[in-house]
Parts: C-alpha cells; structure tokens; sequence
C-alpha cells in the first residue's frame, strides 16, 4: 500500500496532470484535494489531449477519481467535464466528498467584480469563483455538496446568504439581479445529477489505506500559489503544498509515503505578481513558443523564465519533497545560453531564501550560473544514458543543488516521452 502525493513547485502548470497520469497506473484511487476548476490539466495520450479542470487526471487512466474535501466545486462544470468524457468514450468513475464546498453563481459574479475593483492593483484571477467560495467557507457562509443534495437545506442557507450577497452587489455596484428560486432550482438540479456520486470520501479512503489500496494525490497550482507560502497576496485561496493533501482529503500525514514535486525545466506564471526570473527578451520568447505556454484554463500567455531554484527549493523544503519529476526539458532544446537562478541579490546582499514581504520579492535580482547548451532531444529517448550530455548535467545540476533525487524526466507532452531514473 502506498499514498503517494504530486505537487506543483512552482508557480503552477508544471505538468501535474501528465505526472499523475503516469504514476496513476498503480492507483486505486486519484484525488483531487484542493483548488477547483482554476485548475488545468493536460494529459496526451497518442493524438487524444484531455483537458480536466475538476476531474482527477487518473480517470483516462480508468482510475477512480476522488475530488476530496479540500476542493471547491462548480457542479456546471463538472457536469460539463463529466459529459465531454463520456462523449469521448470514457465514462469517469468518481466519488465526491459530501463536504466539498461549492462554487455558486455569485461567487464566480464577486471574482470579477473583486479584480474589477483592484484595477491595475488586481491579482490576475482565472474569475472561477474560487477565492470568493473559500472565503465563505472560512466565514462559515459555504453551501457544501451535503446541502446541494438536500434541497430543504439547500433552500434554508440560501435564504440566510442571498440577502448577504445582495448587499455586497449593491457595494460593488453589480448590475445582476440574483434570483434566489432560479439558483435554488438549478443547484438543487445540479445535486440531483451528481448526488450518485457523494460520499463520505474520508472514510472511503482510509478503509481503502487498511485494504492495501495504493491511492494518488494529485495538487492543483504551485507552491508559489499557496496562500501562506506563495507570492501573497499574488496566491490562490487554498494549501497547494503537501499539508493541504491532508487537511483535503482526512488522510493522515503519517500514511503518506513519496512526495513528487514536479519542476518544469524552466519557469512560467500565468496573472499577476512578482516573477524574478522573468525574460522579455528572445530567450522568453523561445520558451513561450517551444513550450507552447499558454493556460489551458483562461487561455492566457504565460510570463517565462529561466529555472529558480531558490523557489525549487522552498517548495521541496515546505513539502517535503522526496523526490522530483523534471518535465518540459525538451523546451530547452537549441538554445544558446541556459541559465538557472540559484540565489537572489537583494540590495547587495545574496540570498537563498524566498522572502516573505512582495515588496522585498520585487527587489530580488536572480544570480544566474551558466550551463551548457545542447541542440535537440530525440523524442525516442528512454533513457538518462542516451539524453544529450549536456542535458545529464542540467538534471544532475538541479539534484546537487536541491538535494533531492529526480527520477522521472518528462520531454514531450505524450505519455511516452518520459523517462524513468
Ligand atoms: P498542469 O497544470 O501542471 O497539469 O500543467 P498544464 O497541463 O496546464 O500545462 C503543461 C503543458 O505542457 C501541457 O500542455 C502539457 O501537455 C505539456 N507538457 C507536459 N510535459 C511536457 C514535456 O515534457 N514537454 C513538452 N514539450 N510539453 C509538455
Ligand atoms: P494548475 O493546476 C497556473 C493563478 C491565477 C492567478 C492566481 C489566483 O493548472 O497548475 P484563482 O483563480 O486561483 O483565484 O487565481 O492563481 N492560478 C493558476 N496558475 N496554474 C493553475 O492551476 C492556476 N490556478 C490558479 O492565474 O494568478
Ligand atoms: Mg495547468
């Protein structure tokens, strides 16, 4: 039995969703244990690319996905998500935490409204609702899956929060009428559909742990999103580090064996926020187009940069990272220079920790060491001995500088161009 967890290091889109699907294939369960439908994962399997933005990736694989407590959850779009699967002759097997906070329609009106409000100050949300549905969650305001499959309850909480919300509209000066028997009758619909579905996920899971059962966590966003840990206030809602696992899923941090993070070969962020390493010039632009980066939620380019691995580090630290998944080290290829930031200068003075005030984050200047170049991985490489020598040492670079193994090496989208350390 093993509980293995998948983190993201950086500031997101590293390649969870292709790292789960590879390690799924010895899980009984994958879970989804925070964030929501900000969330983008690709997975490629021959010319078939799946986006998931709710469901757990391990489904193409034909696993069980758990979405777990820590998740907040828009039922349209996982409905949605549920159907194009089906449509694409895969019919998802999943569990759904009865606690499981859901993403309500004045939710996903206040994310836009809030960025609105912030203007040039704003954080660069996906306006998926999600940081308006954990905020009512933690103010005790939250409609969780429990009273989306009671209407009674669900009509009970929505005539104590509708009033809330409208006086919150009328602050924002929101020209939407929320119309409270149109929101009882779609959620109460929406309950319907995915009622099969709910289950006490916590329990399943730790019965699952005693009967041997491997199960696979799969995190959403990055470390540098965690709202305690990341680029606050430049952060998502939720724990995107490995504690979150725990406290989204009601499995005990002691039954959790390896923690995966996975490092893309350089760096990206999508919305705002301070970025160290980030290139405006053709070496920025050669990562963009290569990797082609662009979200696979908002569609957005992504900001790109050299690797930092003063973040690399952080992130392995707080989680515990025992060993990594490089991915995207193809995008590399042709390059003719590579630098990797292994310190920062801030006023003069070198560090090698991520400091916590963003006004000190904004002052920090990478301090870069070179290394070597190569010209192209062949996408038929199955192992380490056969990727170009210059390539062995950038991966054996990051080892010694981290401190952590990496043993898995992704370089191509598809799920055979990965290489096993
Ligand atoms: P996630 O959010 O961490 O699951 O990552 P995304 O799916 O949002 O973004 C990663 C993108 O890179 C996807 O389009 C993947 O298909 C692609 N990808 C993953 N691994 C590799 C790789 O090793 N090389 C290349 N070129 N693309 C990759
Ligand atoms: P995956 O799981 C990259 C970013 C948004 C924004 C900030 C807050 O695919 O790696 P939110 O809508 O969560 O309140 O937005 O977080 N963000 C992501 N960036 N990958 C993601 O998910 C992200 N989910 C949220 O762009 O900067
Ligand atoms: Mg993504």
């Amino acid at each position: 039995m093993t509980v293995n967890l998948v983190i993201g290091t950086q500031w997101g889109d590293e390649g969870k969703g292709k790292v789960v699907d590879y390690y799924s294939k010895d899980a009984y369960y994958v879970v989804r244990f925070q964030g929501g439908n900000n969330a983008g994962h690709t997975i490629k399997v021959d010319k078939e690319v799946y986006k998931l933005h709710t469901i757990p990736s391990g489904v193409i694989q034909g696993k069980i996905g758990v979405i777990g407590n820590g998740v907040v959850l828009d039922p349209e779009i996982l409905i949605k998500e549920i159907d194009e699967l089906k449509k694409r002759n895969i019919n998802p097997k999943l569990l759904i935490s009865d606690r499981t906070h859901i993403i309500m329609p004045y939710h996903k009106i206040l994310d836009g409204a809030e960025e609105k409000y912030l203007k040039e100050k704003k954080i660069g949300t996906t306006k998926r609702g999600i940081g308006p549905c954990y905020s009512d969650k933690v103010s005790r305001n939250g409609i969780r899956t429990c009273d989306l499959i009671n209407k009674e309850s669900l009509r009970k909480k929505l005539d104590l929060i509708i009033p809330i919300k409208k006086r919150i509209f009328e602050a924002y000066n929101i020209d939407i009428k929320l119309d409270k028997k149109k929101i009882l009758k779609t959620y109460a619909e929406f309950g319907g559909r995915i009622k099969k579905y709910t289950a006490q996920t916590h329990i399943e899971l730790n019965r699952a742990i005693k009967q041997n059962k491997n199960i696979l966590l799969e995190g959403a966003q990055g470390t540098m999103l965690d709202v305690d840990y990341g680029t606050y206030p430049y952060a998502t809602s939720s724990h995107t580090i490995s504690g979150g696992s725990c406290i989204g899923t009601g499995i005990s941090p002691k039954k959790i064996n390896e923690v995966i993070g996975v490092v893309k070969a350089y760096t990206t962020r999508v919305g705002e926020g301070p970025l160290p390493t980030e290139l405006f010039d053709k070496y920025g632009k050669h990562l963009q187009e290569k990797g082609h980066e662009f979200g696979t939620t908002t569609s957005r380019p992504r900001r790109c940069g050299w690797l930092d691995l003063v973040v690399v580090n952080h992130s392995c630290i707080i989680s515990g990272v025992t060993k990594i998944a490089l991915t995207k080290l193809d995008v590399l290829d042709g390059l003719d220079k590579i630098k990797v930031c292994t310190k920062y200068d801030i006023d003069g003075k070198k560090i090698d920790y991520f400091p916590s005030d963003i006004t000190d984050v904004k002052k920090c200047k990478p301090v870069y060491e070179e290394l070597d170049v190569w010209e192209k991985i062949d996408e038929s490489v199955s192992s380490f001995s056969h990727l170009p020598k210059q390539a062995q040492k950038y991966i054996k670079f990051i080892e010694k500088k981290v401190g952590v193994p990496i043993k898995l090496v992704s370089i191509g989208p598809g799920r055979n161009e990965t290489i096993k350390l």
